[in-house]
């Protein structure tokens, strides 16, 4: 046995788990390989950390493990230990994954995971990974285990199934199968394809073949909050409570005597944003609120009030719908709708900014959707503070450190704390808005008396749509104003007047979605009362198409 400290620490920790052949064995693997020991830094949070092996379920993981309050990041597979100094790891959940542990190339296990003692929960691609890096044997399965499972257990009494019954329905999708336990390893449960479903080493290391983080395994939530309470004995107390003070803590500490700014567009990620550094900061914070002309009716109004009013946060409100309107001018393209209208908000934004003197921060909604899709990884728990030089279009000379305090929340989360900080439920559970608003509502040019009739006929849908109690249930309502007019008769008039659509979905992620079915009364009241009371507007169309083929918007 090597005698440098970093191994020797790391092997003690493996013999405590009571198998010197594994110790043996991880010294090949690599346990003195500069950044094989996880270290955190001083009171940084208790995390569980997901290694992410390309499972398209891998950040249902996560979001399993943040519902039942603890907080949870996931990460690629390959992440450095350094990298994870932010966080105070109580355990690691390996994910799913395309790969077969035996073929060249295929991901691998960090030293320090098994090298930390920590707790490890392999899921599928995991769990063979696990059984392959202790010394186990992983081959091709004659039958893939595709869909659902029973799963009988063989050790009822195992913390892991804590409150489970001795059989229960899960959910698999592999080909490989474990043939060899690692050395010290021992089954627990098995199901029809699977001898060996559940695996573990007696302690604090399990492998599961199945998925418990799907709808599929309805009894999963149990199993992994038992890894969670029972294995890993993680506290449960990430809140949205505890997530603001920490929060604010952070920002105090990052801000100083610095003066930020903060760009709303009424929508729930900055609105939360800006909510929770002004909590931090107060009065060093400016909120710079650029009315592009293009929202809903009423609600550039709102923002104000609800800001300046119930908040007393500082606002500048730019009015700046003639800037906007004549950059949009004879435009048809959505596309150059949406380039014009990004375009100038920049300009405006940059000239509001440096009217006001010296400004340090620039606070952003950036939410944990977007981060892991750009794949940045490896942030700080309560706020990622990074500097940034030309932000989002603005000249290089203006250098201004980025402020993304929900950089790591889901939107859910982000509700959550928003509602934790007080804001408003109309703001909280806003349906999305995009940026380019009403802009791409209007097809064909965007006029301001195009405008205006949209959005007396949007009010009406989504005046309706409150009414009967179904707007928390949809994902957006709204109208379309279309570029065909047709005949009709009002009154004892034949008119010529514009079509509107409808346009009322309902879906998960804006991803896919699927045309509502709503009861024709509430069509009916709709379509009634936007062509009594929107004179210009004779035809209401309902749109019938999902997402694909369709967009959610027209443009
Ligand atoms: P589509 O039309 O692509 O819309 O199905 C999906 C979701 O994105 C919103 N959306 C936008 N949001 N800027 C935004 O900020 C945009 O240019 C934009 N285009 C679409 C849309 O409202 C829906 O929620």
């Amino acid at each position: 046995m090597d005698t440098t400290t970093e191994s020797s620490a790391s092997a003690d920790r493996i013999r405590t788990s009571g198998d010197t052949e594994v110790a043996t064995y991880l010294e090949v693997a690599g346990a003195r390989e500069p950044g094989a020991v996880l270290t955190s830094a001083p009171n940084a949070p208790e995390a569980v950390v997901v290694l992410d092996y390309g499972s398209q379920f891998s950040m249902l993981i996560t979001r399993r493990i943040r519902e039942a309050s603890v907080y949870s990041e996931m990460v690629p597979w390959d992440t450095p230990a350094e990298k994870l100094s932010h966080l105070r790891v109580q355990a690691f959940i390996l994910s799913g994954g395309p790969s077969s542990v035996y073929e060249d190339g295929a991901p691998t296990l960090p030293a320090y995971v098994i090298n930390s003692g920590l707790p490890v929960l392999g899921i599928c691609y995991g769990m063979q990974l696990l059984t392959h890096t202790l010394g186990g044997r992983v081959e091709p399965s004659e039958e893939r285990e595709y869909g659902h499972a029973i799963l009988n257990l063989t050790e009822a009494a195992n913390p892991l199934f804590k409150g489970l019954p001795g059989s229960l329905p899960v959910w698999a999708s592999h080909g490989d199968k474990v043939t060899q336990l690692p050395p010290g390893f021992h089954g627990i449960a098995q199901s029809d394809n699977a001898p060996v479903a559940v695996m573990t080493d007696g302690a604090n290391r399990f492998g599961i073949l199945f998925h418990p983080e799907v709808v599929h395994t309805p009894q999963g939530d149990t199993l992994i909050r038992n890894f969670l309470f029972e294995v890993a004995n993680c506290s449960g107390d990430w809140t949205a409570g505890n997530f603001v003070d920490e929060s604010v803590e952070a920002i105090k500490k990052a801000v100083g005597n610095g003066q930020v700014i903060c760009a709303l567009s009424g929508g729930v990620d900055s609105a939360v944003a800006a909510a929770l550094v002004h909590r931090a900061v107060g009065e060093q914070l400016t909120c710079i609120f650029v009315d592009n002309g293009l929202l809903r009716l009423g609600e550039a109004e709102r923002v104000v009030e609800t800001f300046t009013k119930h908040m007393a946060i500082k606002l500048r409100h730019v009015d700046a719908t003639d800037r906007f309107l004549e950059q949009l001018a004879e435009v048809v393209n959505p596309e150059t709708k949406r380039k014009r209208i990004g375009e100038t908000f920049i300009r405006l934004f940059e000239d509001e900014t440096r009217s006001l003197g010296r400004v340090d921060f620039l606070v952003q909604g950036t939410t944990y959707p977007d981060v892991i899709e750009s794949a940045s990884t490896g942030n700080n728990a309560a706020v990622k503070i990074k500097s940034h030089h030309n932000v989002g279009g603005l000249p290089k000379d203006m250098r201004l450190t980025l402020i993304e305090p929900l950089r790591n929340l889901f939107k859910d989360e982000v509700r959550r704390v928003g509602k934790e900080l007080g804001l408003p439920d109309e703001m909280v559970f806003r349906q999305p808005f995009p940026g380019p608003g009403l802009a791409i509502r209007v097809i064909g040019e965007v006029t301001r008396d195009k405008l205006e009739v949209l959005r007396r006929a949007d009010w009406i849908v989504m005046d309706e749509i409150k009414k009967a109690q179904v707007y928390y249930d949809l994902w957006q309502a709204f109208a379309v104003l279309t570029d065909t007019k047709s005949v009709g008769v009002q009154g004892d008039f034949r008119t010529y007047g514009f079509t509107v659509a409808l346009r009322i979905v309902t879906a998960e992620d804006a991803m896919t979605a699927d045309w509502a079915r709503l009861p024709y009364d509430l069509l009916a009241a709709i379509s009634n009362r936007i062509t009594n009371e929107v004179r210009e507007i004779n035809r209401v169309v309902y749109d019938i198409t999902s997402k694909p083929p369709g967009t959610i918007e027209w443009e």
